[in-house]
């Protein structure tokens, strides 16, 4: 059976609440993004739970550090059990390269397979004039590429995109990269702060791998059918 590429994110500050989710669509997506506010809300139990529930785990904290400091973050949530976790890809070669090989090692130790260590290029918040203040001359466009080939150079087997770099990057890339992509919007769904969305059909046309929804499925009536209509269509 084809993997559902529905990966929910669980952006709520309880976890009785993300818990609740977890149990109404286990059986209708393929897992659960824990961010930041919610894992440090919460704590790495919530990623305990939901792995109970039988659901896959999306850590997205976006390891950011030297790189002996993000080995051991990244073989910390390897412990934990986690199946995708987020590095920054501005982090450099030799961070990368060292998420993922601790990634493997500790898998490895476990006697498991390595979660998939996913590459952030450029954040979508972050525009030329704002890259410009933080040194970097090239447009956005440019760094995604830049930082996207150089995560998967560094050895990293996935990344996280924008829906309206999914195509470019699929032409740029080795056809095993997994890419990951937030901003979907099924017909008929509110926008909320996202600029530029693709539909959940177009997002896998163009190339995703996996699709990050969140509002449109924790924030509808009834969350399971929601996730279920953004498949059908
Ligand atoms: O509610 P919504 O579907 O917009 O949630 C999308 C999720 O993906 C949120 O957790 C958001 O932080 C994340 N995300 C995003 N855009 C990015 C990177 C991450 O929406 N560029």
């Amino acid at each position: 059976m084809k993997q559902n590429p529905i990966l929910v994110a669980l952006d709520v500050p309880q976890p009785e609440d993300a818990m609740r989710l977890v149990e109404q669509l286990a059986p209708v997506v393929g897992g659960f993004k824990v961010g930041k506010e919610l894992f440090v809300a919460a704590g790495p139990d919530i990623v305990r739970r939901i792995r109970a529930a039988g659901a896959m785990v999306f850590l997205d904290l976006k390891f950011h550090d030297i790189p002996n400091t993000v080995a051991k973050a990244v073989a910390a949530a390897v412990r934990l059990d986690v199946q995708m976790l987020t590095v920054h890809a501005s982090g450099g070669r030799a961070m990368l390269a060292a998420a993922e090989q601790a990634a493997q090692e500790t898998a490895g130790k476990m006697g498991g397979s390595a979660p998939l260590v996913l590459g952030v290029t450029v954040l979508t918040s972050m525009d030329q004039a704002a890259l410009h203040e933080v040194g970097i001359e090239a447009n956005p466009g440019q760094q995604v590429e830049r930082l996207a080939q150089l995560a998967v150079q560094a050895g990293l087997r996935g990344l996280v995109c924008s829906p309206l770099e999914v195509a470019g990057l699929r032409q740029l890339l080795p056809g095993q990269v997994q890419l990951v992509t937030p901003g979907i919007r099924g017909p008929g769904d509110a926008v909320h702060d996202q600029r530029r969305t693709l539909s959940p059909q177009e997002a896998l046309l163009a190339g995703a791998t996996w699709l990050v929804i969140g509002r449109p499925i924790c924030g509808a009536p009834n969350p399971r059918a929601a996730a279920e209509k953004m498949l059908a269509g």
